[in-house]
């Protein structure tokens, strides 16, 4: 089970692609093998993980296979599975039983917690010698598993959870501030602001590297929009497929440093049921408390509007009370990063998506019937990583960029060690 799984599965998902063996292939064999798989209620949570994992292929293949190949199949799309089974109910019925077995409320098809987090081995993140976070996968393999077994898909994976392990430490370090009253600018919250402050500058770091590299060591574009991309169908009309977008520590980073966009809780909102059940109730509870930028103003008096009128107003209160509080930087620069990691984002998805794309509109090549190329799975275009990525850049203490030198807004706070080798992001098993 876990060879056809783990090897026979990608392998097919070539053949299929590449003319090689009928689209009807890998459902035909799903047809024999999963009614072999074992009773979900015998199932430990750690195995209906792994089944959780590795069936999120099965369902994505079938669904993209069915799909591609019969017209009109994108508007049904839940006959892909019609004649599947195992343990004696049909495909989606056993696949949500295992996803409850899991125990964390896990969604109903495959998601980014399969995919990404429960699919990659365990990743480590230190600064210096600190262990920082550590999130584990479901397997101890050293594998990952992806739609066609290729090395490009494996990177992907593997950068979006490196990426997630460093915004664990981020937001570990960063939460204890909600409970610290107004002690916002004591020396160990300062501390902790400018730990945050590196372990995202390098996320960002992490960014540029993968976009620097050539394709061969990364994914080239093609693969990512014909092959990597079109496994992300829906599984029923409405449901909601694997994005990075449903990376749960990016969203909760965005609730602790606030993001001036009106509606933004109501667009987390929507994507709570791909989310894990603690997941929700971590979110919703950031989602109802003030910012940390906005305890931050609160303690010293001030609010985000005085800020904005006293910058265009040649900034000399904003002077004084740099003056007064001079870690008001620290806080400038933590958000600053945010800002910048969003801008390595942004041009992570032109590279790799938005510009390809429109490089094939112009020479009339259109898009893909399947999943759209010109936005995000989740429906989110390049205008709207725009507007969000300008949402984070004009955070509450923008103003201060107007009265800081530009040397002292960007200075990485410990100039005696490089900042590329503060933070290392390494995957152990
Ligand atoms: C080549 C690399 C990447 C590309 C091409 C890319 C592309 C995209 C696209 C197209 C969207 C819109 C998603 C949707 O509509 O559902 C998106 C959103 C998002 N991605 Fe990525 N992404 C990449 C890497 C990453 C990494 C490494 C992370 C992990 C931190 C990540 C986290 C996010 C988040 C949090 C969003 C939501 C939008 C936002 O908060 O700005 N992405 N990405």
């Amino acid at each position: 089970m876990g060879d056809w799984l783990d090897d026979e599965l990608p392998r097919l998902n070539r053949a299929i692609l590449s003319g090689d063996a009928p689209p009807g292939t890998l459902a035909d064999q799903a047809r024999d093998v999963l009614p072999h798989l074992p009773v979900v209620d015998r199932l430990t949570t750690e195995q209906a993980r792994r089944f959780v994992v590795r069936l999120g292929f099965v369902g994505a293949s079938v669904a993209r296979h069915y799909q591609e190949w019969n017209p009109g199949g994108k508007a049904t799309p839940e006959r892909a599975f019609d004649g599947l089974s195992a343990d004696g109910r049909p495909f989606r019925d056993y696949f949500a039983a295992l996803a409850d077995r899991t125990g964390l409320g896990h969604y109903s098809r495959d998601s980014y917690a399969s995919l990404v987090r429960w699919n990659v081995g365990t990743v480590e993140v230190r600064r210096r010698d600190e262990l920082m976070s550590v999130l584990p996968g479901v397997f101890d393999d050293g594998r990952i598993r992806s739609y066609t077994g290729t090395p490009g898909e494996e990177r992907f994976f593997l950068l979006i959870k490196q990426s997630e392990a460093i915004e664990l430490a981020v937001n570990d370090v960063l939460d204890p501030l909600g409970r610290a009253g107004n002690g916002l600018l004591t020396e160990a919250a300062i501390e902790r602001v400018r730990i945050a402050t590196d372990l995202i500058d390098a996320m960002r770091r992490l960014f540029l590297a993968f976009a620097s590299l050539p394709p061969e060591q990364t994914m080239p574009a093609d693969h990512f929009l014909d092959v990597f991309r079109q496994f992300a169908v829906h599984w029923t009309r409405d449901d909601i497929p694997p994005s990075g977008a449903l990376d749960p520590e990016a969203l909760k980073r965005d609730f602790l440093l606030g993001v001036g966009l009106p509606g933004y809780d109501r667009h987390v909102r929507r994507l709570f049921p791909a989310l894990l059940r603690h997941e929700r109730a971590a979110l919703e509870e950031l989602m109802t408390q003030p910012t940390l930028p906005e305890r931050l103003l609160a303690g010293l008096g001030r609010d985000a509007a005085e800020l904005r009128a006293d910058a265009a107003g040649g900034g000399a209160e904003l002077r004084r009370l740099i003056g007064q509080h001079p870690a008001l930087i620290d806080w400038y620069r933590l958000l600053n990063a945010h800002a910048r990691a969003a801008g390595a984002h942004l041009m992570l998805s032109k590279k790799f998506l938005f510009k390809p794309q429109r490089r094939r509109d112009e020479a009339g090549q259109g898009d893909q019937p399947l999943v759209s190329n010109r936005r995000g799975t989740t429906g989110m275009n390049e205008l709207f990583l725009e507007r969000l990525t300008r949402a984070r850049q004009e955070h509450v203490l923008a103003p201060l960029r107007g009265v800081l030198s530009g040397e002292t807004a960007e200075k990485v706070p410990d100039a005696e060690v490089p900042s590329a080798a503060l933070v290392s992001v390494s995957l152990i098993g």
